[in-house]
């Protein structure tokens, strides 16, 4: 039977829906009214489908997103998500394919990179993405941090934490989330609907666990500006001797001041009947196990690539993001003959870059997804030249890229699409 790759159309979507749940191992299809919600915040332009015989047995689309940058500047990205290939039809290079047509047409649209969270590790190398921010986990026992749960009422600085509704987060939430992408590589924007689907007021879709109410606080600082925002859900849990046993989980937990994010970080783990906090998603650096008096009471539970990234546009990335030192490096990017191949002189500073193509020898010798492991401050040069990732061609190039490329904390994604 002919497999027929094509843009999916609204009466093909409740089908190409079916098949995303399914390919992500939720059996069924979804009703009526998810699919109606979704399609209102789907640009159908940019979802694929193959079909055979009429049914849909993989998918693939993309979204417009803005991601930061080191130094604070947004790039337009190319967000992939929703790929899937029915277990019947792998490894016939369907996601190939859908794949190539996607980043041609995000490369034509003039997006800088393109993002995506990859289900497993060795799926998106080859198409020159690679782990560009990093991510971690901890469950923290409570009663082991040694945080003093009578100063979680008055945290420094004269701030005070407040518990909300979801509305309060509605309302505070985007503008709190903008400024924090002012000035966090990493940050990946987020939709009104993000924001609706995340405090309850739009349906959730099926693939993912069945929404509850979490409980929600913000952090004001001394003047009574908010600067923070906590979700967390509770899991009402109590053990043989009706001793409490409460795990409390971090949904999303952001800050503008590392003030109010050890707030939070206290507020929660002072949380009566709580005696776990699991931290969620946090960057590798994340404050939180330092920030306890007893930093072993927090277990690491997860440590994994998160976010990845591919160049699309090499010489407007690298122009985008400010460097720790000026730097100037000829790289030879190794693309497979793909839309970062090329030899490009990176004349870096803090203030900004220029970057073009040049003829001159090279610095350093990288593929596509080694730059893109590097572009956001996470990776280090020496490090892949170590691994034999990257080629050091001149001695001490390395190090100067590491002087430029490297930050002072880790890129974080909160975020998964
Ligand atoms: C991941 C998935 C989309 C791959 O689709 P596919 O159509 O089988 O991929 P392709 O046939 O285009 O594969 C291209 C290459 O990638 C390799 N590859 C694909 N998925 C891989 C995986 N999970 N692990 C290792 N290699 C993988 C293939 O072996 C092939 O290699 P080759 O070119 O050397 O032969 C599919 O396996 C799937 O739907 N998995 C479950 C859902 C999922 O994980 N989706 C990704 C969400 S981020």
């Amino acid at each position: 039977m002919s497999l027929d790759i094509r843009t999916v159309t609204a009466s093909a979507y409740p089908d190409w829906l079916r098949a995303v749940q399914n390919g992500f191992l939720t059996a069924g299809s979804p009703d009526e009214e998810h699919v109606a919600e979704r399609l209102a915040d789907t640009d159908l332009s940019r979802v694929q489908g193959v079909f055979e015989a009429g049914r849909c047995v993989a998918t693939f689309r993309s979204f417009a997103q803005e991601l930061t940058v080191v130094g604070g500047a947004t790039v337009a990205s190319d967000a992939i998500t929703g790929v899937t290939v029915a277990p019947t039809h792998r490894r016939r290079g369907l996601l190939s394919r859908m794949m190539a047509t996607d980043l041609a047409a995000a490369r034509e649209r003039g997006e800088v990179v393109a993002t995506l969270i990859a289900a497993e590790y060795p799926i998106y190398g080859r198409y020159g993405f690679g782990p560009a921010a990093w991510t971690a986990e901890w469950e923290v026992s409570v009663h082991r941090a040694g945080l003093d749960p009578r100063r979680s009422g008055q945290p420094e600085g004269g701030g005070r934490v407040e518990l909300v509704d979801g509305a309060d987060v509605r309302k505070y939430g985007p503008e709190l989330h903008a400024r924090l992408a002012a000035r966090r590589p990493g940050i990946v924007s987020r939709s009104e609907r993000w924001w609706k689907l995340h405090t309850g007021a739009a349906a959730t879709y099926p693939a993912h666990d069945k929404w509850t109410e979490p409980f929600y606080a913000i952090h004001r600082d001394a003047d009574g500006e908010v600067d923070g925002l906590l979700v967390y859900g509770t899991d009402d849990r109590w053990g043989d001797a009706n001793q409490p046993l409460n795990t409390a989980t971090v949904r999303d937990l952001i800050a503008l001041t590392p003030a109010a994010e050890r707030a939070l970080w206290h507020f929660l783990c002072s949380v009566d009947w709580v005696t776990t906090v699991r931290s969620g998603y946090r960057a590798p650096d994340d404050l939180l196990p330092l920030l306890l008096p007893d930093p072993r009471a927090a277990r690491p539970v997860t440590y994994s690539d998160w976010l990845w990234l591919r160049l699309l546009d090499v010489p407007r990335a690298l122009e985008a993001r400010t460097y720790g030192s000026e730097a100037s490096l000829v790289l030879d990017v190794r693309d497979g003959g793909g839309v970062a191949e090329g030899r490009f002189l990176l004349d870096a500073s803090a203030a900004g870059a220029r970057c073009t193509p040049t003829t001159r020898s090279a610095d350093l010798a990288l593929g596509a997804g080694e730059l893109a492991a590097l572009y956001l401050g996470d990776e280090s040069v020496r490090r892949l030249v170590d691994l034999g990732r990257v080629e050091e061609l001149r001695s001490g190039a390395a190090a100067r890229a590491d002087a430029a490329f490297r930050t002072g904390r880790r890129p974080w994604c909160p975020d998964i699409f």
